[in-house]
């Protein structure tokens, strides 16, 4: 008999350093509890059936870890012994493939190789001894996934019951240089108070991800629905019919007729703006975007009732290249004060030196990482009168 798919446990729901809140935000509104945070991820409650909900709705996470069992762990032999009497034979097909993987921080072992033998030896051995034949293993995340987490002398095993990280939607098929991951636009759009109910104008749309996530959030389109592939599939707990009927509710809640307001998006490399329109056809929202090919200064800023303007330019990591960019942040700065009055504009960057160059007063500042490099989101309130503009145009002072 497989395991109770409807036992409630401990999830960590893991994601990017910066995306915590957002990611808070988004498990408190799918009606789960918070239970504890930390920059790396969040713990709520709930069963498998729940992990599916939560890899299908969720924007800002990178896996959904079901806890099999906490354990105090001193050895790689007590590891071994922990995981082995688990009863694998009622949670994985023997037939199947498994990945281990772990973050280990002990005294006594100083690479995650050793301890992901362990796992995959306990595992395979109980499978052996259980049912005669033990899974194929190795680094592939499509199929069966097992998390280890060792700190010290406690240990924590999870069920990765999304493979794959979610922030991977399925609709990048083009990339172009510096794409942003779709975990990461999605806590800048959340950030910046999109919800579909404002004009949003993407000049530097690159690929095109802010400009997707912002159609799928506009739409309250959930962020899994173009994966065919999760790692809950591969348990024997899977309750396909309950999936489908998840796919069915969540496709009826998103709201398919055209948007009530813009979404704009622009790009002076044609090669980005055919990359981006590729992309939001794959995921399905190409009629929901305008794009075009221009400077970022010719984009069309709709006018009346205000809206949101992102950009994330270049910040420049190739000596020589600060100088152009520089004036590239001073432009911008002219574009928010001469083309977006009563928007506020947005400005994703890794580089506050250049930031400076803008010319205007952050009303916020907020942290996120592109990879390993610390970012700012930073805000401009672009008010309608000149006045205003000219307050605000003290010099960027962080
Ligand atoms: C860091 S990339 C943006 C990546 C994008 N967020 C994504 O997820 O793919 C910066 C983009 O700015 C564009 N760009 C640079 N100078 C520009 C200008 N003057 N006007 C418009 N776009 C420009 C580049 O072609 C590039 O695609």
């Amino acid at each position: 008999m497989a395991m109770d798919n409807k036992e409630r446990r401990n999830i960590l729901v893991t994601c990017g350093p910066g995306l915590v809140e957002y990611l808070m935000g988004e498990i408190e509104q799918l009606g789960f509890p918070i239970i504890d945070s930390h920059k790396g991820g969040v713990i709520t409650k709930g069963s498998l059936i729940d992990c599916m909900k939560l890899n299908l709705y969720l924007r800002t996470a990178y896996n959904v870890l079901f806890l099999l069992k906490e354990f105090r762990c001193g050895s790689p032999e007590a590891l071994y012994k922990q995981v082995n009497i688990l009863p694998w034979e009622k949670i994985i097909d023997p037939d199947n493939y498994l990945c281990v993987l772990s973050r280990v921080d002990t005294y006594s072992i100083n690479n995650s190789m050793f301890p992901n033998l362990k796992v995959k030896d306990a595992i395979c051995d109980r499978l052996m001894k259980k049912m005669g034949t033990r899974p194929d293993s190795g680094p592939d995340r499509h199929k069966v996934v097992v998390n280890l987490f060792w700190k010290k002398e406690n240990a924590w095993l999870y069920l990765n019951t999304s493979g794959m990280k979610i922030s991977d939607r399925n609709y990048r098929k083009m990339p172009h240089k510096a794409p942003l991951r779709e975990c990461l636009a999605a806590g800048l759009l959340m950030a910046a108070g999109y919800d579909g109910s404002q004009h949003l104008v993407l000049p530097m749309c690159g690929s095109g991800t802010l400009a997707i996530e912002a159609a799928m959030i506009a739409q309250n389109r959930a962020a899994g629905l173009l994966r065919s592939n999760f790692g809950f599939m591969h348990l024997l707990s899977f309750d396909e019919d309950a999936y489908k009927q998840m796919r069915v509710d969540a496709r009826k809640m998103s709201d398919r007729k055209g948007l009530q307001k813009k979404i704009i998006a622009t790009d002076i490399d044609p090669a980005a703006i055919k990359a981006a329109l590729q992309n939001a056809m794959t995921a399905g929202v190409e009629h929901l975007i305008d794009f075009g090919v221009c400077d970022f200064a010719d984009t069309e800023v709709p006018e009346g009732d205000g809206g949101i303007v992102l950009l994330n330019p270049e910040y420049g990591e190739r000596l020589g290249e600060t100088e152009e960019l520089e004036k590239l942040y001073k432009w911008i700065g002219d574009f928010f004060k001469q083309s977006c009055p009563g928007y506020s504009g947005y400005i994703f960057t890794g580089n506050m030196d250049l930031a400076k160059k803008v010319g205007l007063k952050a009303a916020r500042r907020m942290i996120f990482f592109n990879g390993n490099i610390e970012c700012r989101l930073l805000k401009y309130e672009l008010y309608s009168g000149t006045r205003q503009i000219d307050k605000q145009a003290d010099v960027e002072e962080e």
